[in-house]
């Protein structure tokens, strides 16, 4: 251990020991959580970071913002809360303005019946609003809980306005909405009916699929035959063509397994189907459903699906619907969720496929070939069905072959709640699948899917302060921009903020499809349309090496190394500087260069990505810190470090590039974190600095005398730690360089 003695006066001695002993007041610096398995958003951003500024929408008195509904103009979002429905201009942009609100409470009546009925009147019996659809042009469809009584009705638009709910025009709303607000259900209009999957009873143990409203008439699953578990619990439903899809969960029963198996299912009925005459009257002739499979290999399925969306692109020749599945078991404490896209085409020809028959001796499903009746049972033909073909379908619900998906996100750590997807069109043309994710956390993933590569994630904002579910997505394109339910009100998501990458690197390593280079301005800016081509991005490869090179370029530093800017820092001599370097992507690795070499050792360290340098001789210099992503470097931030006794020229490799004058702080350690964190360490850092300073006094002498001295002056300093300072800082291990 070499003393420090050699070629040192007091004061640097000074400087070098306040540094040692500033490195150990430092606070542990938070690396980034653990992160489960899967892709880790590149950038993250907190509630309430100005980089990402979202607008929120909120009412005083009003709670519960669960359900969404875009006009079909996509100028207004109609929210249905609890107990009310608003009606939002959301063209301009900034904050969503209330256009209108109606109240809809659920009768003094049925909330003392209720309340009665041991349902808490602080929390359930109210009117949670749970279908909110389009009629027609010049009415909406709603539905509520009504304080476990459901209830729907007409309400009549006038310029996007909601005119008030009369109260005879309330019916009662069973099978449409559920009882009990904690239940899922699915709603949709195909057609002029209205197709909803629900609870149809009080207990909550009567799941049904019904359709009702327009001409046809109203049909429903038959509960006696069990062609839905007493569990099934509704996500999704989404009309095709001939068929109205339904996404769900329910206890599986054609698995022997020693715990209760919960398993994915889609459902489908067809729109034409009227019902049978004298067998299944009233109820579907063309139920069936199959097991969806979101898995991967040698991991346990995600057997729970939570949300489920159709990718409105009628460019497609195949559509898929993506869905968001967790796992009914817990590994390591954490949930994992995965993302699945499943054709139409595959769940189509499952459905054409095999049956399963319950062998009643036994009770065990087996496989049943193909039945001998034409038209085939459960397939969308004309005319009225034959008895033979009716009993087969009582029995022949369930589908032999699953529907197996193809997982394009998959994480542990995290528990999707709900997700809605676009396409964005990059400047190669091609077209990009975006997920928005929401979690049970209360943060939004936007996930990108580029060819056929796997997903990965270019941000996570968290929305809310405290976690909570994020309650609905909603994608609005016009405005560019994804609205988010929750308990306490809507949040409006720009789909991206491109600003945030401040260099052509950090644009291009983003791989946001909606955001590009533009060299002209020298900004990260959003993609328009039409695309301008000489725009830079690389959506595939997401490599700056090409897409950046054009420009000025140094001509003994490469386009990779030069910088942008140079920030040149004139510093007192022996001070302590702290240099900070962004560290904007999670997926990068930082490290710090002086001139053309590695960091140099003493006396630096890296703290929290900073550069804590003593300002010493021939310290002076080029520092830069570097990002190394995707296999490639590049300076996030350059700094020419010199000090006021003895100014150094600039290096004329690094000329005509731009310089800033930063001032040069003595280190400011913690001052950063002012805004986040409650402790400051500058008191503390104070306290120890003028104790060291009665302490060194009477040291300095020793040590000016002799070198040896010196040895009995870090005894002394050693000595500090049994002075009484915070006794969480650990003093063991000082080395005085
Ligand atoms: C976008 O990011 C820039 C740079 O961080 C910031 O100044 C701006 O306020 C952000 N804008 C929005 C709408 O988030
Ligand atoms: C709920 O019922 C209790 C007892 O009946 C009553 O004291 C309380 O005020 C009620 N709360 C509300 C919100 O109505
Ligand atoms: C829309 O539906 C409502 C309710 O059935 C009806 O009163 C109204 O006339 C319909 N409007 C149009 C334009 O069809
Ligand atoms: C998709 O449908 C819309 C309206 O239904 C139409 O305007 C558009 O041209 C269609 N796009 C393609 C690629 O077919
Ligand atoms: C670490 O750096 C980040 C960003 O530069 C800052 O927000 C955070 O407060 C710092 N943490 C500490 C403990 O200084």
């Amino acid at each position: 251990m070499a003393l420090p003695a050699l070629g040192l006066d007091s004061w640097s001695f000074l400087g070098l020991f306040l540094f040692q002993l500033l490195l150990l007041f430092l606070p542990p610096a938070t690396t980034a959580g653990r992160e489960g398995q899967g892709p880790t958003p590149r950038v993250k951003y907190h509630a309430g970071d100005g980089r990402r500024a979202l607008s929120f929408f909120h009412q005083k008195g009003l709670q519960d913002f669960d359900t969404l509904l875009l006009s079909d103009d996509g100028g207004t979002l109609y929210v249905g809360a609890r107990e009310a429905i608003l009606a939002l201009n959301i063209e301009d942009p900034g904050v969503p303005r209330l256009k209108n609100m109606i109240p809809w409470p659920a009768s003094d009546r049925k909330k003392s019946e209720c309340a009665f009925k041991r349902k808490s009147n602080e929390t359930q019996c109210f009117n949670f609003i749970r279908v909110l659809v389009s009629f027609n042009s010049t009415h909406l469809y709603a539905c509520g809980t009504f304080a476990f009584s459901p209830a729907c009705t007409f309400i009549e638009l006038q310029d996007s306005r909601l005119l008030p709910i009369s109260e005879d025009r309330v019916v009662e709303g069973k099978g449409q909405s559920p009882f009990d607000p904690t239940h899922k259900h699915t709603a949709v209009m195909a057609d002029g009916m209205l197709y909803s999957g629900t609870m149809n009873n009080f207990l909550g143990s009567e799941p049904i699929l019904l359709r009702t409203l327009g001409s046809q008439p109203v049909l429903k699953t038959d509960n006696f035959l069990r062609w839905l578990q007493p569990d099934a619990s509704f996500v999704a439903a989404i009309p095709s063509t001939q068929v109205v899809y339904f996404f769900f969960e329910e206890t599986a029963s054609e698995f022997e397994f020693f715990e209760k198996l919960r398993i994915s299912r889609v459902a489908q009925v067809c729109k034409n189907d009227v019902g049978g005459e004298k067998l299944l009257q009233k109820k579907w002739t063309t139920f069936l459903k199959a097991q969806l499979l979101c898995t991967q290999p040698e991991q346990l399925p995600f057997n729970v699906i939570r949300h489920a969306v159709l990718l409105a692109d009628n460019s497609s020749t195949d559509p898929q619907v993506y869905a968001v599945f967790t796992s009914q078991w817990h590994v390591g404490g954490t949930r994992s969720s995965a993302v699945c896209a499943f054709s139409l085409k595959d769940i189509k020809s499952v459905f054409e496929g095999k049956y399963k028959e319950l062998d009643k001796e036994t009770s065990r499903w087996t496989t049943y070939e193909y039945p001998d009746i034409s038209p085939r049972p459960g397939s969308c033909s004309k005319g009225p069905s034959s008895d033979k073909a009716l009993t087969f379908m009582k029995d022949h619900f369930l589908m032999d072959e699953p529907v197996v998906g193809t997982p394009l996100l998959v994480k542990s750590g995290v528990e999707y709640t709900w997700l809605a997807v676009e396409t964005a069109q990059g400047i190669d043309g091609q077209s990009h699948l975006v997920m928005y994710l929401g979690t049970s956390t209360g943060s939004l993933h936007k996930a990108v899917v580029s060819g056929d590569h796997s997903a990965y994630l270019v941000e996570e904002i968290q929305l809310f302060p405290d976690p909570e579910p994020v309650r609905n997505l909603q994608l609005a394109p016009t405005q560019g921009a994804v609205f988010v339910g929750f308990s306490g009100g809507i949040w409006k998501v720009p789909r991206a903020n491109c600003s945030v990458y401040e260099s052509c690197m950090d644009c291009v390593l983003a791989r946001d499809p909606h955001c590009a280079w533009d060299p002209e301005s020298q900004t990260c800016r959003l993609l328009p349309t039409p695309i301008l081509k000489s725009w830079k991005q690389d959506m595939q490869q997401g490599n700056p090496e090409w897409a950046c090179a054009s420009g000025p370029m140094g001509r003994s530093l490469g386009p990779r190394s030069r910088p942008q800017i140079i920030k040149e820092v004139l510093a007192v001599p022996n001070s302590i500087l702290e240099l900070p370097c962004p560290q904007s992507s999670a997926l990068a690795s930082y490290h710090w260069s002086h001139g053309v070499e590695a960091i140099p050792e003493a006396p630096t360290t890296v703290y929290n990505g900073s550069l804590l340098l003593l300002l010493r001789d021939g310290a002076g210099g080029l520092y830069q810190c570097w990002a190394t992503e995707n296999d490639f470097s590049y300076p996030v931030v350059s700094y020419w470090v010199h000090s006021q006794d003895q100014p150094l020229a600039l290096d004329p490799k690094l000329a005509g590039i731009p310089r800033e004058r930063m001032e040069a702080p003595l280190t400011r350690v913690g001052g950063g974190a002012a805004l986040a964190a409650p402790k400051s360490y500058w008191p503390h850092f104070l306290t120890v600095t003028v104790l060291l300073a009665l302490v060194l006094s009477g040291a300095l002498v020793t040590f000016l005398v002799s070198p040896l001295g010196a040895l009995r002056a870090r005894g002394k300093v050693q000595g500090c730690g049994t002075l009484d300072m915070d006794a969480d800082n650990n003093l063991q291990g000082t080395e005085v360089a």
